[in-house]
């Protein structure tokens, strides 16, 4: 018999990276998830491929929730691995819920977000939480490192576009790279870290009034500071570019950047589906928060 959990996949709606100096950033987890399928097994194995880093967090989640690694593990995704979307933290999740299924219990948001933390730290060394945070609870939060996220009002409905520009960001490398900037030149980090905390003020704001061309303007704003830590990439821009040509409010880097995904946001379905197709070579699929 199969013990199963799942997790919620993200798109960081503002203050990627910043939020792992202490800064807010507001995410949504995405109606889109991970499950995971665990049968009791004499040793850990994989019914997939995978790598050791997905080894070693598979193992520090299962050890800390369910006391021990005799599992044969199973997956799928309504969403692709390795694009900037948070599979490795719906995974932990996912993997964390059915584990605890396993042993004969349930985990609540907070925990599941807890024991997954415990996973992808294996990931890539720093994490602020907030993958992990979105993958558990899902809908629209506000994140502060080290502080229970909050779940935020959303007055409206929001239309958003996430497209894959199919090259993996390498979190770890670009946190590191964001960090030594930081260390280098904290008075021009300090600048660009003002203005993305005025940006999550003026989201929360634009978020409750369902204000989705005010939001689209701060999207573009965020994706601004982004690229001057050198973030962007020319597929990126290319993207941007065909998305703000056919209708989009704005558009941004979502999650490390340096590839990954952009996050778009339409002003209806009409447009978000149209958006869609003509990101159709980057995988673009739309998905509704109201
Ligand atoms: C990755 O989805 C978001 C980053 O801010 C890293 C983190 O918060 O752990 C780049």
């Amino acid at each position: 018999m199969g013990f199963e959990g799942t997790g919620y996949g993200k798109a960081i709606l503002i203050g990627e990276h910043f939020v792992v100096h202490g800064a807010r950033g507001i995410g949504i987890g995405m109606p889109r998830k991970t499950t995971v399928t665990l049968e009791k097994a004499p040793s850990l194995s994989f019914s997939f491929e995978c790598g050791d880093l997905l080894k070693e967090a598979t193992r520090r989640v299962l050890e800390k929730v369910a006391g021990g690694t005799g599992f044969k593990v199973s997956v799928t995704s309504e969403f692709p691995v390795s694009a900037g979307m948070g599979w490795s933290a719906s995974y932990c999740v996912a993997l964390a819920r059915a584990a605890a299924a396993a042993a004969g219990r349930e985990l609540g948001d907070r925990e599941a977000a807890k024991a997954a933390f415990e996973g992808e730290r294996a990931f890539h060394g720093n994490p602020s939480g907030i993958d992990n945070a979105l993958a558990a609870h899902g809908g629209v939060m506000l994140f502060k490192r080290g502080r229970e996220p909050e779940p935020l009002a959303v007055g409206g409905k929001f239309h958003f576009v996430i497209a894959n520009s199919g090259k993996k960001g390498p979190t770890k490398e670009l946190v590191g790279k964001v960090s030594s900037i930081r260390a280098g030149n904290p008075s021009e980090y300090g600048a660009l870290e003002e203005a993305e905390e005025w940006l999550i003020g003026k989201a929360i704001e634009a978020l409750a009034r369902g204000d989705a061309k005010a939001l689209g303007k701060l999207m573009d704003e965020n994706n601004e500071l982004l690229a001057r830590l050198g973030l962007s990439t020319p597929i990126i821009d290319d993207i941007r570019g065909v998305a703000l040509e056919n209708g989009a409010l704005g558009a941004k880097i979502t999650g490390a950047g340096g590839g990954g995904c952009v996050l778009i946001l339409a002003p209806d379905a009409g447009k978000a589906g149209e958006i869609a197709d003509k990101l159709g070579k980057y995988g673009a699929f739309g998905f509704l928060i109201e």
